[in-house]
């Protein structure tokens, strides 16, 4: 009895051990990123928009979704549901995922038609497809994984909202044009992808994605006269990405409130500091994504909610709307 109890402490010791392991290699793994291929500073163009009239010939489930705010509901295309069991299992089972945040956004974007709605990391398109369900007349979809792209494509065809929506087929980085291979980052989410290596173009190989700098949606935002945009930005810890390349694109337009996925970039400090450091200097300040409450904790660590909303100071109302 006693040898077995030790053996199993033994195990569990190794498990951790082997846990620690691979989350601290795959941490690294993400720093060291391959610089031997050419790099093209140039920046991406309009061109890069996919082009929402050619019909997929992908098959895939598509669903009706949740009734929002008693008026607004969509159409989101799911991937297989023994694959993606998060967040299109969720999807098909109750017709909507992340609802009170959905929710919180559409408010938003329904009260203050001028507002312009930036989906960064759009994976199927929930965001997006609620925000085109209301009327907003720009929403841009950033989103680098071809079979999510060909989900979004299908339910802005069967939503008729092609006037709406643009998608950027890319993914965010501190350079344009780049190619990058990610990984799938969650088991049971193939739609979430993180980014990984430099790489080379490969256009058979949809975990092969090409990168924009966020201020490559400048002439995009002036073709639209685009003034004021709010912004969801969820893409697997690059969050930070958006400010680094974003300067312009904050200086120009005006951005009110952010909603950034919070748990996990926070626990990488570089990162972290960085994107706090940047919204600080522009006179934002943390929410709570579930109370609306300003974050009284100092310590970013100690923000334990999934997402923070990045709110300017004079448009904290909007999270209470
Ligand atoms: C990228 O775009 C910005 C803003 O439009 C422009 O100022 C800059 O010169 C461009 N850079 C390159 C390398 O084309
Ligand atoms: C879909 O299939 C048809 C017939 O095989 C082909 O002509 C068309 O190019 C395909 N479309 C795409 C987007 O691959
Ligand atoms: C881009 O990001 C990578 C990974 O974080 C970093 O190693 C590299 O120095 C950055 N390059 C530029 C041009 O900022
Ligand atoms: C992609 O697939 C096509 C058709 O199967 C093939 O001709 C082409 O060489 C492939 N490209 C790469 C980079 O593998
Ligand atoms: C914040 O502002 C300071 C002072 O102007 C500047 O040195 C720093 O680079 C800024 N940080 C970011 C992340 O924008």
């Amino acid at each position: 009895m006693k040898t077995n109890y030790k053996s199993h402490i033994l195990k569990l010791i190794f498990l951790i051990i082997a846990f620690s392991t691979i989350t601290y290699f795959n941490r690294i793994d993400y720093f060291s990123l391959n610089w031997n291929h050419s790099i093209n500073l140039s920046n991406t163009t309009v061109e890069d928009r996919i082009d929402l009239n050619v019909i997929t010939n992908d098959s895939f489930q598509c669903v009706k979704t949740k009734l929002l705010l008693n008026k607004y509901h969509t159409t989101v295309c799911v991937h297989d549901v023994g694959k993606d069991t998060d967040v299109s299992g969720f999807i098909v089972r109750t017709g909507i995922w992340e609802e009170t945040l959905v929710t919180r956004i559409i408010r938003i974007l329904s009260t203050h038609r001028q507002l312009a709605f930036i989906d960064v990391g759009a994976n199927i398109g929930i965001y997006t497809m609620y925000a085109a369900a209301l009327g907003c007349k720009n929403v841009i979809a950033i989103e680098c994984f071809r079979p999510n792209i060909e989900r979004i494509r299908r339910a802005v065809q069967l939503e008729n909202v092609e006037h709406q929506v643009i998608i950027m087929a890319r993914a965010l980085y501190n350079k344009s044009n780049t190619y990058l291979s990610v990984r799938t980052n969650i088991r049971n989410n193939i739609g979430s992808q993180q980014l990984n290596i430099e790489t080379l173009k490969n256009e058979n190989d949809s975990l092969v994605v090409q990168s924009m700098r966020f201020d490559d949606l400048l002439p995009l935002v002036k073709e639209r006269d685009i003034r004021e945009a709010i912004i969801k930005i969820d893409i697997e810890t690059s969050e930070q990405y958006l400010c680094e390349t974003g300067e312009q694109m904050f200086n120009q337009i005006n951005i009110p409130f952010v909603m950034m996925e919070w748990a996990n970039i926070k626990e990488i400090p570089a990162r972290a500091n960085l994107i706090e450091e940047f919204f600080t200097n522009r006179s934002y300040i943390p929410f709570n994504s579930e109370t609306c409450e300003p974050q009284t904790e100092k310590n970013y660590r100690h923000w334990y909610t999934q997402d923070i909303f990045w709110i300017k100071k004079t448009y904290t109302y909007l999270c209470k709307l």
